[in-house]
């Protein structure tokens, strides 16, 4: 943590981040675009250890989306073979007090992988320092749907009455129900558009979008997106 940080900037509660770049920075190298979510996967591990040092309590990560099945069948198995080896170690996780949580649909991924997505939110948690979450076959239109149609199921079983529903009932339905929004989204790459992320919870969102390449991020570019976000003035639609 560069000097005297945490007196300076006020570090955002829950950062949300699109891990992008790593087929640019494998090609970049001449590498198979398999060692670029090979080398995200150890930053992301890096930043989240770098979050819980300075007091970040959510981090959320893009990890997986609804849409990434359309790449070819090797690429989308590194990266399920990415997640299961996160999953076996998380114990690790475990011992250092962080909580695992998981976004999206779990039903088309391979059983090993459910049974082991269940087993890590469960061992984790009753965790109280920061909260890891990894967004797996996750779409934000997707996330609305699926809330949409649990309340519809219920009003229609004469369960709940419409006019009930508002913002925050509908929230208790969306995969993140247990989290606050995210205060800083983070997408490196040089990208500038959130690719069906969070589209609900990232409404008063903070945006930093930075040149780097996902594999290349190291600590010090987050402090940088931490420094941008505290000079925002976040006014929630007031005045
Ligand atoms: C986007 O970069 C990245 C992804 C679609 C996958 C991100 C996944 C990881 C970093 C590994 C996940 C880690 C765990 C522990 C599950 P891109 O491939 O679209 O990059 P490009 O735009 O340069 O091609």
């Amino acid at each position: 943590m560069p000097n005297g940080q945490k007196e300076q900037f006020p570090v955002p509660k829950h950062i949300a981040i699109i891990m992008d770049g790593n087929g640019r920075w494998a090609q970049k190298r001449g590498l198979p675009r398999n060692a670029g979510h090979r080398q995200g996967a150890k930053v992301l591990e890096n930043i989240c250890d770098y979050c819980q040092k300075i007091g970040v309590r959510y981090v959320t990560a893009y990890a997986f989306s609804t849409e990434n099945w359309k790449r070819p069948q090797a690429e989308v198995d590194t990266i399920m073979d990415l997640l299961r080896n996160y999953l076996k170690e998380a114990s690790k996780q475990t011992r250092r007090n962080v909580r695992l949580l998981f976004l999206g649909d779990r039903t088309p991924l391979a059983g090993d992988i459910r049974q082991l997505m269940d087993q890590a939110e469960r061992e984790s948690a009753g965790n109280t320092g920061i909260t890891v979450c990894m967004a797996i076959n996750y779409g934000g239109r997707a996330e609305i749907v699926h809330s949409a149609r649990s309340l519809a199921r219920l009003a229609a079983q004469g369960r709940l009455d419409p006019d009930r529903i508002d913002e925050s009932l509908f929230a208790q339905y969306l995969y993140t129900k247990e989290m606050p929004s995210p205060d800083l989204l983070i997408r490196p790459s040089g990208e500038l558009r959130i690719s069906n992320f969070l589209l609900w919870q990232l409404a008063y969102t903070e945006f930093v979008f930075m040149d780097v390449l996902w594999p290349d991020f190291t600590p010090s570019h987050l402090d940088q997106a931490i420094a941008q976000y505290a000079k925002r003035n976040r006014r929630f639609g007031g005045i």
